[in-house]
């Protein structure tokens, strides 16, 4: 099915041509098959969450019926085996984004969680009056609250970075923001509305000049890109399964081992303790500190079949596969009167992902989300959880369109043409 496609992960531009088949691979995700409004579905909504292989259904099903049992509290067999599955995916989380240790890996329910897990362990003892915490203004809610919270709590400023015309991060503004006060840089590894990949290296380097640490959102970039924590030098970063083949419900925080060990926990309970007495608990050593009460045992387990299958496709494959279908996409799309794509444009595709966000005409986005779908096409309409982004923009909203593996030309051109539909209807 596949051949290696060699690549240099900052350009993203590939030596060859990928390397799996999209329609082939499209049989391992059964509900593609689903027939909605008399035509075969066409699943454009991977920003927000993936399809499921069967191989991720089935690792689920396998710890039910099979070797359901709690982790790390019992000695029998079922809970071995359990836990063995279970911490096997630690492992996996691990290689998948190249980190040192399985004590940097801590599952949580989703990235939401693991920035509010930082946000509140690390922001809370580390964060004084008169600090400043730097995000981008094209940051998710999820890694934009927390932070504005941590802020109004402990007195601090929260410094926002605009966004150039081309809706590349303005890293002039960025080099400006990040000063002496700076104590850390929050900022997404690609944006879920524009698809725009960040400058990663250069906005880390610039922070640890100044001392100050660095928490990437690879919630959307860690499911489409090669992700290396050991070549970022980052210091946090968060991602969420669901955005990658795997269930929902599990999140993974990857942090420095040193830092976490300096963090006091984020909540307190069973399983992140090694010692309680009546006067004083002794908590439990990395990575279980952070992980309180029973975990999603089941999701967790499921989230190594989903990285299995991630490994085995290569994720410079997943990056090209994505290039080419986006190039493709943003070409033909552009192509209709009254299209208007945000973000980098065709010619900077090295520097965004497989989301396209669009306006079209005067259709609002919801409408035109509705009337796609009568042609069994799922896209997504409104602010995508990024308001202040949309306010910058001066919109309410757009539509967007997202790409995984199983998104294939055809797809593109059924899109368009579903458009033209809407032209019909609506008259842009
Ligand atoms: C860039 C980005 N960050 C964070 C999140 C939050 O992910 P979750 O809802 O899985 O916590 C999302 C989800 O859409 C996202 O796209």
């Amino acid at each position: 099915m596949m051949n290696t496609a060699t690549m240099n992960t900052k350009t993203g531009k590939s030596a060859i041509r990928p390397m799996f088949d999209s329609l082939e691979l499209r049989k391992d995700f059964p509900v593609l098959d689903r027939i909605i409004e008399g035509n075969k579905l066409v699943y454009l909504d991977n920003a927000a969450t993936s399809q499921k292989p069967q191989a991720v259904i089935d690792s689920l099903v396998d710890y039910y019926r099979n070797y359901n049992s709690n982790v790390h509290r019992g000695i029998h067999t079922l809970s071995q085996e359990a836990t063995d599955a279970f911490e096997n995916v630690r492992n996996k989380a691990r290689l998948f984004i190249d980190a040192a240790s399985e004590k940097e890996i801590i599952f949580t329910r989703n990235a939401t969680e693991a920035v509010n897990l930082v946000a509140y362990s690390w922001g809370d003892t580390n964060i004084a009056a008169g600090d400043e915490i730097v995000v981008s203004i094209m940051e998710h809610h999820s890694n934009f609250v927390p932070w504005q919270a941590l802020a109004e709590r402990k007195n601090a400023k929260l410094v926002i970075v605009g966004l150039t015309t081309d809706g590349e991060l303005d890293m002039d503004e960025m080099k400006a923001a990040i000063n002496e006060k700076t104590k850390l840089v929050a900022v997404t590894q690609m944006s879920n509305v524009l698809g725009t990949i960040t400058p990663l290296n250069e906005i880390i380097s610039l922070a640890h000049k100044q001392g100050a640490l660095v928490l990437v959102d690879g919630a959307q970039g860690v499911a489409h890109l090669p992700t290396s924590v050991r070549e970022l030098d980052c210091d946090f970063l968060v991602f969420s399964m669901h955005k990658m083949l795997g269930p929902t419900g599990v999140g993974v925080l990857w942090g420095r081992e040193a830092i976490l060990n300096q963090m006091p926990p984020f909540q307190y309970g069973g399983d992140m303790i090694s010692i309680v007495k009546t006067d004083r608990t002794r908590y439990n050593e990395l990575p279980w500190k952070f992980e309180a009460g029973t975990p999603n045992v089941a999701d967790v387990i499921a989230s190594g079949a989903a990285f299995d299958y991630l490994e085995k496709l290569g994720m410079e494959n997943v990056r090209q596969h994505e290039l080419e279908l986006t190039e493709y996409a943003m070409h033909r799309m552009n192509s209709l009167p009254g299209m208007k794509i945000l973000g980098p444009g065709e010619k900077e595709l090295e520097r965004r992902g497989g989301v396209i966000s669009f306006l079209y005409g005067e259709v609002h986005p919801h409408d035109l989300g509705q009337i796609l779908n009568e042609s069994g096409i799922a896209v997504r309409a409104g602010h995508h959880c990024c308001q202040p982004l949309m306010t910058s923009m001066g919109i309410h909203g757009t539509a967007r369109a997202s790409f995984y593996i199983y998104n294939t030309r055809e797809e593109v051109d059924f899109l368009v043409e579903s458009m033209k539909t809407v032209d019909k209807v609506l008259g842009i």
